[in-house]
């Protein structure tokens, strides 16, 4: 356990993008009741996913974590929970499939409400108000009431995050997610994509394999974890009065663990020395992530790894490079020789969206699929040029048939982009887009694999 460390002790440190909130007492308050609610998850669950990490970090698998940019209020819904979890399901089954390698399942969700804003405020023909910083703070509409920084709101974000959570725990293991189900989550609007049909292919596939393990007396009855799936959740740690008081001493063996999700990311403008962020998960026991973009330095990486990992845990540190497509094969291998040769064991995961963002001649943001699939190849070079492993992906996505991102198979253009735009914040692969990436990451993944059996032939 990490030595000199409170929960509140992150106060004495400089916090960036942290909402100020006029009311002290409103806050103290809130923060009281969040501190009675029953925690969201069990610190065991917690360690089960740092233990599937470290399996990863040794090259054993492959992390898939995604979801909404921002979660937001207003499309809390039981379809929309369904269909990003499916998805996801989808992309574990063909990663798996092609790859032979298991796939840990980390939902950017139930959570995933607060955002770092570069400014504290936003004026609109003269008025100043806060800035909108994401649904457990404040909300979109530019008014005086709904843009506050509301202390209540986090209590109805916990309300929202304990639903999600309850509603993903059942599909995972309810049945839902039970292998003999594959054809079934298909969504209708990715059936006609090339990828939904190639999807059906491999789920033909899984079914037979299924069939022939059955008559040899293997079923889902007699090995559960056909029956199932693990699921975990996961959130950038950017609200720490929340997360503070989701903060709970485990009583199985006294480590202090944030109960708001199994993982938590440090973001790329939290991540600097002397941060309020990194002060307060170096003290829990969760599986930690954190973001690189091109302003970290190999040095600064390193001091930062012995701060939040200074046991050298494996499966502790989940590093989330996002450095664009046009600079990872650049940048990206200073990172990891430098993290290779002090031997830190880590999952080296990309994001291959926060480094991509342009702004369309429509004027609206949007993410060139061409270049995350770029950025993606590039991480993948580089971790096979380095002999290390491409162990995941963090990506923005959605169930929802969307136009956020333009490209991909069923091509979306700049002018279709504003058909159906909804995200809350960032712009999002929609469910075809994400299992095309699928697809094409288990090539990816083979080839690493191919290569490795070749060295040690
Ligand atoms: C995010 O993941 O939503 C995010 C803000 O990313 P980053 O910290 O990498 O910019
Ligand atoms: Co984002």
């Amino acid at each position: 356990m990490a030595s000199n460390w409170q929960p509140d002790g992150w106060k004495a440190h400089e916090a960036r993008h942290l909402p100020v909130y006029e009311d002290a007492d409103e806050l103290t308050g809130v923060e009281g009741t969040l501190s009675q609610f029953p925690p969201l998850v069990f610190a065991g669950e917690a360690r089960a996913l740092k233990a599937d990490l470290a399996e990863v970090a040794a090259g054993r698998g492959f992390l898939l974590q995604g979801g909404d940019c921002a979660e937001s209020f207003a499309e809390f819904h039981a379809d929309n929970i369904r269909d990003t979890f499916r998805v996801l399901l989808q992309m574990a089954v063909v990663l798996t499939f092609a790859s032979k390698q298991p796939v840990v399942k980390v939902g950017r969700i139930a959570g995933q409400v607060a955002k770092p804003r570069s400014a504290a405020t936003e004026i609109i023909d003269g008025k100043e108000l806060p800035s909108y910083f994401g649904d457990i703070i404040n909300a979109m509409e530019f008014e005086d009431e709904t843009r506050r920084n509301n202390p209540q709101r986090m209590v109805q974000a916990y309300g929202q995050a304990a639903a999600t959570l309850n509603l993903l725990r059942a599909f995972a293991n309810g049945g839902y997610a039970n292998l003999r189900q594959v054809h079934r989550w298909t969504l209708d609007h990715i059936g006609s994509s090339p990828w939904g049909e190639k999807f059906a292919q491999t789920a033909d596939r899984i079914g037979e394999a299924l069939d022939f393990m059955e008559a040899c007396g293997v079923n889902p009855e007699s090995v559960p974890q056909l029956q199932g799936t693990s699921f975990y959740t996961s959130h950038e740690a950017l609200l720490l009065p929340y997360e503070q008081a989701l903060t709970r001493r485990d009583s199985l063996t006294g480590d202090w663990y944030d109960c708001s999700a199994h993982m938590l990311w440090i973001g790329d403008r939290t991540r600097f020395e002397g941060s309020a962020h990194v002060e307060f998960l170096r003290g829990v026991g969760n599986p930690i992530g954190m973001k690189c973009g091109p302003s970290l330095e190999p040095d600064a990486l390193l001091k930062m790894l012995d701060t939040l990992n200074p046991a050298r845990e494996a499966g502790r540190m989940t590093l989330i490079s996002r450095f664009g497509n046009d600079k990872v094969r650049e940048s990206l291998p200073r990172l990891v020789c430098a993290v290779a040769r002090e031997g830190h064991p880590v999952v080296w995961s990309c994001d291959p969206m926060h480094g991509n963002v342009i702004k369309s001649d429509s004027g609206l943001k949007t993410r060139p699929f061409d270049r995350i699939l770029d950025e993606v190849r590039g991480f993948f070079e580089v971790h096979r040029a380095e002999g290390t492993h491409a162990g995941g992906i963090h990506i923005e996505m959605t169930g929802q048939d969307v136009t956020e991102c333009t490209g991909g198979a069923i091509a979306i253009t700049d002018g279709a982009l504003a058909d159906r735009y909804h995200t809350h914040c960032d712009p999002r692969l929609n469910a075809a887009q994400s299992i095309e990436l699928a697809f094409l990451m288990a090539d990816m993944l083979n080839l690493e694999s191919t290569e490795r059996q070749k060295q040690a032939a």
